[in-house]
């Protein structure tokens, strides 16, 4: 795990991605995210805070294949405490359903449209200014 705690602690920008399984985030995300618990030690038992006045962010990709009502709150509340052990402030989540098998998102312009502005952005280092309340 080494080389990942020192990944993310150098990573000014960090992004989850992730399938829906289950109305969650799926169990290989969940088990590097929960490895993260020496940083949430760090923060809320040793009260160090970590690159404090940095402009370091974490955005969520999610995908999945139904369109239900609540399908992304599990993960993106996840994502939120997640990001927040690592002392990382939570950006923009990119949002995908309707995406079951691959190649389905080609019939899809208007997600295309929305990744293609997002990436944009992350590009241009502006993404997630706004973090989502939940
Ligand atoms: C175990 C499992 C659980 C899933 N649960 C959901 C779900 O709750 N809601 C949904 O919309 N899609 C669900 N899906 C569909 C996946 O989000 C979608 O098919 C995704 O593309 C699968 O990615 P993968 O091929 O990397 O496993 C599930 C798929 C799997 C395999």
């Amino acid at each position: 795990m080494t080389a990942l705690y020192e990944k993310v602690d150098a990573a000014d920008r960090l992004l989850l991605v992730s399938p829906v399984y289950f109305y969650a985030l799926s169990a290989q995300m969940k088990t590097f995210a929960d490895r993260f618990q020496c940083r949430w030690s760090r923060r809320y038992l040793l009260h160090q805070r970590f690159r404090q006045g940095e402009d370091r962010r974490g955005c969520l990709l999610v995908t999945a294949a139904t369109n239900g009502a609540r399908l992304f709150e599990a993960s993106e509340l996840s994502a939120r405490y997640i990001f927040d052990a690592m002392d990382i402030a939570q950006g923009a989540s990119f949002l995908a359903p309707g995406l079951e098998g691959r190649g389905d998102a080609k019939a899809r312009p208007d997600l295309l449209e929305k990744a293609k502005a997002f990436g944009g952005e992350l590009a241009k280092n502006e993404f997630g200014q706004t973090p989502k309340q939940l």
